[in-house]
């Protein structure tokens, strides 16, 4: 697979081809999701939740993130590197904007960021986009406003609410956006969004009509039994595999199983017994 550019997910939506993305924030899964052809790494402040024991993404900080797309870019990946930023590290001013999607690019090794959100957040996308850098949008639910929007709330759930996130959507687009995930809303909401623009949507818990899906890859793979949204599909139990694993290899531990011959070092005949004075 050839690398995958912003250029190439745009032509996809103009091809109908469903564009495929993931979470990671490692070396490792990085190297798996490229092996396995996924269109974007996505280095989401989900690591928040998911791997540094945060209830929130609001903690996450903009170190937190390059650090982790850092340690994804190492993996060479062919998937498109989009940083996610992190929350207030692109609102106070446009400045404050270019300089930390700035950094993303030049310290995490990103080749595009996220940016979640509308209204005044419009023009800072417009600057980002502006100096170079690729943007991707973000919006119905953003995790990074859950105080004002009371919650992880499905959004656009009304006629009203969901004209004014085509609006927003038409407003992202025309600032430069790449592509916009769309978060938490009803099926028919995102399908007006993606028919009202020319940029792709890539939606979680937004149904199929988007022109792409992302998951968060831990939560897909079912590390967490105690996180179970209705949109999430679990591909596998990881947890299970990790417990039954643990569990094994702690039993054979206590049991003197392991380590075995077959994992341990022998001396030579010779050397042995020269070791217990035996030549
Ligand atoms: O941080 C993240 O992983 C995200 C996705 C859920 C879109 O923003």
């Amino acid at each position: 697979m050839a690398r995958v550019t912003t250029h190439k997910i745009k032509q996809m939506k103009a091809k109908g081809k469903k564009i495929v993305m993931l979470t990671a924030y490692d070396t490792p899964t990085a190297k798996i999701l490229s092996d396995c052809g996924i269109d974007i790494i996505l280095v989401g402040d989900s690591v928040g939740n998911s791997l540094l024991g945060y209830e929130s993404t609001i903690p996450v900080t903009l170190n937190d993130i390059i650090h982790h797309c850092a340690a994804v870019s190492r993996a060479h990946p062919k998937s498109l590197i989009v940083g996610d930023m992190p929350f207030m590290t692109y609102k106070v001013s446009i400045e404050q904007a270019l300089e930390n999607c700035g950094r993303m690019l030049q310290e995490g090794g990103a080749e595009a960021v996220k940016i979640e959100g509308g209204g005044k957040v419009i023009e800072k996308i417009e600057a980002v986009v502006d100096a170079g850098i690729p943007v991707m949008g973000h919006i119905g639910l953003t995790p990074q406003s859950i105080y004002e929007l009371g919650g992880y709330r499905v959004q656009g759930r009304t006629a009203e609410t969901a004209k004014a996130l085509v609006e927003t959507a038409k407003k992202i687009e025309a600032a430069g956006a790449f592509s916009l995930v769309i978060e938490l809303v009803p099926s028919d909401t995102a399908k007006l969004i993606t028919e009202s623009i020319n940029i792709p949507t890539i939606g979680i818990g937004a149904g199929p009509y988007c022109d792409g899906q992302v998951l968060v890859l831990w939560d897909m793979l079912g590390l967490f039994d105690e996180f179970n949204p209705k949109f999430l599909k679990k591909y596998a139990n990881i947890r299970s595999v990790i417990t039954e694993a643990v569990n094994q290899y702690s039993d054979e531990v206590r049991e003197g199983i392991f380590p075995d011959k077959e994992h341990s070092f022998e001396l030579s005949e010779e050397e042995s017994g020269r070791l217990y004075g035996r030549t």
